[in-house]
């Protein structure tokens, strides 16, 4: 509770306007649907589970951050059902074909996912784990262990669902604090300007493994918030490949993980060749009629 909101209430939502963002509370918002909302900073899950009025379930998982091939780790943790909590919190809006359901961490890190794969595959947002054991997880990845889920972590269900599986820890955010709903005119300052469909395979590709932590035009994550077309100008496509792919290499001990390790080689390439043709491609001229 902060006690500078006005009505003594919790400030949690904000509502994007033409005009910017603004704060309100959790039941002025659902008092006053006039606005549509837009984006919502989470409250603790106790506030969290009786303003939003979404029950807490025990959800068993194979935490794809510590399990690998062959040697898999379950844990059960305690969370919200993602479907009801994107209703409570959007209204049904969410639904709207094209929406993206973005996740900001507290560091910065941004993970988007379309809005049809919550309604096709359970998720949860998950605050604890169901045994009392910390809330942490080693992530070797990107070199750090015993790292703070909290306040909430992103779970799906990949112990039924092969789809959710084969992601690894792709679209599992930890440290979550804040949920928005992007649309694609969102992103229109950062789509490359060509019809060239290698640039705009890239451009997705790019959404979905450098944005989150690097952003173009603006638009994508705050962990590392140059300019992706920018910093990666002075590189050729060898070393900015070398980047995507083994970035250990270009410079031991860096936070920047590799390009998703459990795609074959193949595919590493192709997806690496793409997004550097995106980060080639000619900006968007969102001005031009
Ligand atoms: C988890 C966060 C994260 C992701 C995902 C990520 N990066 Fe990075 N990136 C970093 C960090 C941190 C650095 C700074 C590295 C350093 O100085 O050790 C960096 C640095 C870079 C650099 C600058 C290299 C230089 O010359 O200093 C380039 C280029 C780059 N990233 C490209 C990419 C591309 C392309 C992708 C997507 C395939 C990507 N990054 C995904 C975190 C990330």
């Amino acid at each position: 509770m902060r006690a500078s909101e006005p009505n003594g209430g919790s400030a949690i939502f904000r509502r994007s306007t033409p005009a910017g963002v603004f704060r309100t509370t959790i039941r002025a918002a659902f008092a006053a649907m006039a606005l549509p909302v837009l984006a919502v900073e989470l409250p603790p899950p106790d506030r969290l589970e009786s303003e939003a009025g979404v029950p807490a379930q025990t959800v068993e998982v194979v935490e794809p951050h510590t399990s690998s091939p062959g040697h898999e780790l379950r844990v059960s943790y305690r969370g919200f059902g993602m479907a009801g909590l994107l209703s409570r919190l959007f209204g049904e809006r969410w639904k709207a074909p094209g929406t993206e359901v973005v996740f900001f961490a507290r560091d910065g890190y941004r993970s988007s996912t379309d809005s049809g794969r919550f309604l096709a595959a359970s998720a949860w947002l998950a605050f604890g784990r169901a045994d009392g054991k910390p809330f942490t997880v080693d992530n070797p990845s990107q070199h750090e262990s015993d790292v703070a889920l909290g306040p909430y972590y992103l779970i799906w269900d990949n112990l039924h669902d092969p789809v959710a599986r084969a992601q690894g820890t792709y679209g599992w955010p930890y440290q979550v604090v804040r949920i928005d709903l992007a649309t694609p005119a969102d992103y229109a300052a950062a789509r490359p300007q060509d019809a060239d469909p290698a640039a705009t395979e890239g451009f997705e590709h790019a959404k979905n493994y450098c944005l989150t932590c690097h952003r173009v035009a603006g638009i994508g994550g705050e962990k590392f918030p140059a300019d992706l077309r920018e910093i990666s100008r002075p590189l050729g496509d060898e070393a900015l490949k070398s980047w995507i792919i083994e970035p250990q290499k270009m410079r031991p001990g860096t936070a920047m993980p590799p390009l998703d390790a459990l795609l074959p080689e193949t595919e590493r390439n192709r997806i690496a060749d793409a997004i550097i043709r995106y980060l080639r491609a000619p900006a968007m001229d969102i001005t031009r009629p």
